[in-house]
């Protein structure tokens, strides 16, 4: 059976979604399910292409138990939208740039994180670029419950 494929899209791919690919990442690998999801990430935005992810993003992450592993930042490719079926944006600027890019034969998802998290439905994972190290743990800390809920989706919607 194919893997099922989930990338998870920010501005720049340096702080939120290396951030969601982590956790969502060993919660996969907790349930189990390495052989029938993968993840990545990636950037609307070239500018931080290149770069290693945000100190401030694998400290909070860290501090709830989660390893950012060392990667470089990549901006979206129209490769990424043949491989990935879930193509997972952290705020609707994101979300906003990817159904822009989107080809017509497209036949994934194309969805805000918090869409799957019944009780943060709508709300952007707000940039934590500019904010404080505490912004950085409410923004980690929202990626956690909406990439925990994008993987019950999952689970119930593919059988896994
Ligand atoms: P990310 O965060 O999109 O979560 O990786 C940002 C990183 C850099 C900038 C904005 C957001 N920036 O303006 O440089």
């Amino acid at each position: 059976m194919a893997s099922i494929g989930v990338l998870f899209v920010c501005l720049g791919n340096i702080c939120r979604s290396p951030a969601a690919e982590a956790i969502f990442a060993e919660l996969i690998t907790r349930r189990g399910l390495d052989a029938r999801v993968h993840a990545d990430s990636c950037a609307t935005a070239s500018f931080h292409a290149g770069k290693a992810p945000d100190p401030r993003a694998v400290a909070a992450a860290g501090r709830l138990g989660y390893r950012i592993a060392p990667r470089l930042a990549r901006q979206i490719t129209d490769a990424d939208f043949r491989h990935f079926r879930y193509l997972v944006a952290m705020d609707r600027n994101n979300l906003h740039t990817l159904q822009g890019w989107a080809p017509p034969d497209f036949t994934g998802e194309i969805e805000l994180l918090t869409r799957y998290c019944a009780d943060a439905a709508g709300q952007d994972v707000a940039d934590p670029f500019y904010g404080s190290a505490e912004a950085f743990d409410d923004t980690l800390a929202l990626i956690e419950r909406g990439v925990g809920a994008l993987l019950e989706q999952l689970c119930r919607r593919h059988r896994l």
